[in-house]
């Protein structure tokens, strides 16, 4: 008898589904495509001589060697949260090292709190749009989406105040330079957003991918640096997923969840079910690059993603026409552009591929109510600057015929 794969998968598994936009973006590596689709940082701003430097000394010390070939302990690396808790007490986040977990990446920080938070039937606020990472992370418990509209400042309070009083206690919420949009909160939508939050007892979850990516100097305060905790890093309403991935480089997969230490305890009781920790060597290696590169080697990846930002926003300025908008990004990776309503952006990604060699991610996977379809995402992130003005070039120009079809 042949296996029923359909009735044996379960439930929660097989609420993720492939993306068909995926397979159309197979082609985006291609030389003569030049890609706004990724979401990846530059490899080009790898700082590969710090990493042959760390692991020729690391293999050389015999006993830090052999140390970092062992298995160890689930919460990660006290070392590395250490690092982690001073950098942000140097943002006004105030905490200690059990408040921190180490993950594999920001992205399995969002997966387990998803298993600690989430069931099905449960509500979980999101932001229209919002990272489908996240939202992959968070199908697999089967909750039902809440999603909230966004302006320029932040999200539409009035939204967030109704999705809690209809019972939601979770949202997720990216406040520094937001994939896909790159749009940030102001500080006093921030504070709007905690005070609500507060109200209701409910949890943020905070997303700083990108927080250290900032472009234009002034940073403000992250939601857990401004959630009162009355000196108590316990009492806090704010859970934080921070990552080396867009600061260092990704492949080491260091994440790091901060929450109050209830909710620690109960994540270090499923990494030790899942897969017991993160890598020892890569946390080791994480922690010799941060200290040894930072603040330096931010300053050079601010400088070159800035460069490439107003890139790619000239060159939108001066060829695409007035009916298309776009948000104009103080830090992170992304551009959002709102088309008019009669053009499908899953179809104009097709002719876009075909006709104009460009790649750019339609927008409505990024809607948990699928709406959006009239949007895109574009990364500057990965083409250098003369590739990036020529792309937008004939983006636009497809745009125009398109629209005037
Ligand atoms: C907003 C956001 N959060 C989390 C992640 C996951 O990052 P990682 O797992 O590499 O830390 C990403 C990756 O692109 C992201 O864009």
């Amino acid at each position: 008898m042949t296996v029923q794969w359909n009735d044996l998968i379960a439930r929660d598994a097989r609420a993720l589904t492939a993306s068909e936009i995926r397979d159309l973006l197979k082609v985006a590596d291609r030389p003569e495509i030049t890609s706004f689709a990724g979401g990846v940082p530059d490899p080009a701003l790898f700082p590969l001589d710090t990493f042959k430097t760390i692991y020729h000394d690391l293999t050389s010390d015999e006993a830090a060697g052999r140390r970092s070939l062992q298995y160890s302990i689930s919460e990660g690396l006290p070392a590395l949260r250490h690092w982690i808790v001073d950098d942000l007490a140097a943002s006004g986040a105030v905490r200690s090292i059990d408040n921190i977990l180490i993950t594999c990446g920001a992205q399995q920080g969002l997966d387990l709190l998803a298993r600690l938070l989430l069931e099905p039937g449960r509500e979980i606020v999101v932001e229209k749009p919002s990272y489908l990472g996240a939202m992959q992370a968070f199908s697999m418990r089967r909750p039902t989406y809440v999603g909230i509209n966004m302006d320029d400042d932040g999200p539409v309070l009035a939204e967030l105040d109704a999705a809690f009083a209809g019972g939601a206690r979770v949202a997720y919420l990216a406040p520094d330079f937001q994939n896909p949009t790159g749009r940030s909160y102001t500080l006093e939508r921030r504070l709007a957003v905690l005070e609500i939050a507060r109200k209701y007892g409910a949890v943020i979850l905070e997303d700083a991918a990108y927080s250290k990516l900032s472009y234009e100097g002034d940073v403000v305060p992250s939601l857990l640096a401004l959630d009162e905790v009355d000196g108590d890093p316990d009492a806090g309403t704010v859970i934080q997923l921070g990552s080396f991935s867009k600061t260092l480089v990704p492949a080491l997969r260091i994440g790091w969840v901060c929450a109050p230490r209830t909710v620690i305890e109960r994540l270090v009781l499923m990494t030790q079910a899942s897969d017991l920790h993160v890598s020892t060597v890569n946390q080791e290696v994480a922690c010799r690059a941060a200290r040894d590169l930072f603040p330096g080697h931010l300053e050079t990846l601010r400088d070159a993603y800035r460069h490439k930002r107003d890139t790619m926003l000239a060159a939108l300025d001066e060829f695409m026409p007035e009916y298309v908008s776009y948000t104009r990004p103080e830090g992170g990776m992304f551009i959002w552009l709102t088309l008019p309503e009669n053009i499908d952006s899953r179809q104009l990604l097709a002719q876009a591929l075909e006709d104009a060699k460009v790649a750019f991610v339609p927008g409505q996977a990024f809607f948990c109510d699928q709406s959006g379809r009239n949007t895109a995402r574009l990364s500057f992130a990965t083409e250098k600057p003369e590739r990036i003005r020529n792309g937008i070039e004939r983006l636009a120009l497809l745009i125009k015929r398109v629209h005037n079809q």
